[in-house]
């Protein structure tokens, strides 16, 4: 008999330097303003295709190649430039391990999403956060000169989370002729608030791959589909350790009935927008500082009783999220914009938490 072995596996040293991630799921029985999801519902067509599954849709493995070339054809793209994911965080995860050798660095601008870093963290790259000033605004130039021989991977989230700002086409496209040797991964995730894209751009610039979710605006969080398009060789690169089946038959089924009801989308977007307006409105009458949004959030500037004000918020039965911990957020907190019904909920309960808090405007 072998003596007894006292150790346990030990994880990677990256791993074990890795901060645990827990987003503050938990109770989420309110007004969900907090994860920057379609507050509402997707649309009809898509409950429709899901009651139609088949128990043999259930019981076989999914398979993804035919919708891909429904979403291909979709976005002007050929099929093999096309790849679903589970998620754009599945999308981000496979580039990062597909790309990412030890030593490289991924330029990340930030603040900006979570996942990035995570994913990032768990490889044995160098991550160089590229920091935004007081304004939020993209940083193109500090960007441009954190640029390496080794730069490998530069992330550019458009519109970027929590800050809603964004990086125009022309810089995107001087960022990846000053970097020939990096991908430029574009995360349009909040595309459809914002309406400008790259996507276009796809197969003509040999580094550029744009990220999408269905998520946002189609109201599909729960089903986690996302997609990467990119030129042939790269996505062929990212096919490989991307896993065949990680999206199921549910979310394949309701791809196409999503793109198809482009009224339902147009309307969700137009309504948020609207309400955008309105609540962006009631921030500034209640004297405080916001920076301007893209997307279907804003980013609020409530200061030291940040954390008091998140709680008494959820109180009031409103999830609100808190940035403080983000680079550069201290006293932040992001306000996912919903319908205009929902945001005249919000904002009341705005007015009153701020009232209780002594934070109104003179
Ligand atoms: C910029 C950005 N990208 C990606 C995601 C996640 O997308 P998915 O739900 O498709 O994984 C989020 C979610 O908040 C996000 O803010």
């Amino acid at each position: 008999m072998p003596d007894a072995i006292l150790t346990q596996p030990v994880p990677r040293l990256r791993v074990q330097a890795m901060k645990e991630y827990h987003p503050p799921l938990g109770s989420r029985d309110s007004l969900r303003l907090d994860f920057n999801e379609n507050t509402l519902a997707c649309s009809p067509k898509v409950r429709e295709a899901l009651s139609r599954i088949t128990t043999g849709a259930l019981t076989r493995y999914p398979e993804r190649e035919p919708v891909e070339a429904i979403v291909a054809n979709y976005l002007g793209l050929q099929p093999a430039q096309v790849a679903l994911t589970n998620g754009v965080d599945e999308a981000i995860h496979v580039l990062f391990e597909t790309f990412l050798e030890a030593d490289d660095e991924l330029l990340l601008p930030v603040p900006t999403y979570t996942m990035y870093e995570v994913y990032a963290t768990a490889t044995d790259a160098c991550i160089v956060p590229v920091q935004a000033a007081d304004d939020l605004a993209f940083p193109f130039e500090r960007l441009v000169a954190a640029i390496t021989p080794r730069t490998k991977i530069i992330v550019i989230a458009n519109p970027n989370s929590p800050s809603g700002t964004v990086c125009t086409r022309a810089e995107i496209l001087e960022i990846a002729r000053l970097a020939p040797q990096a991908l430029v991964l574009v995360d349009e995730a909040y595309f459809h608030f914002f309406g400008e894209t790259v996507i276009d751009l796809v197969g003509t610039i040999p580094n550029l791959i744009v990220a999408r979710t269905f998520s946002k605006a189609y109201g599909l969080a729960g089903l986690r589909l996302g997609l990467l398009a990119g030129p042939v060789d790269l996505m062929r690169w990212a096919r490989r350790v991307l896993s065949p089946y990680s999206v199921n038959s549910l979310a394949l089924a309701c791809l196409s009935p999503a793109l198809e009801d482009a009224s339902y989308l147009d309307w969700y977007v137009a309504e948020v927008l609207a309400a955008r307006a309105e609540f962006e409105a009631v921030i500034d009458a209640a004297g405080l500082h916001r920076w301007p949004s893209r997307a279907n959030f804003v980013l609020v500037d409530i200061g030291p009783r940040h954390a008091e004000f998140t709680r008494r918020m959820r109180e009031a039965g409103v999830l609100v999220r808190d940035r403080s911990s983000d680079p550069g957020c201290d006293g932040r907190v992001r306000i996912t914009i919903g319908t205009r019904e929902q945001m005249r909920q919000a904002a009341t309960a705005l007015r009153d938490t701020l009232a209780a808090l002594n934070l109104e405007a003179q």
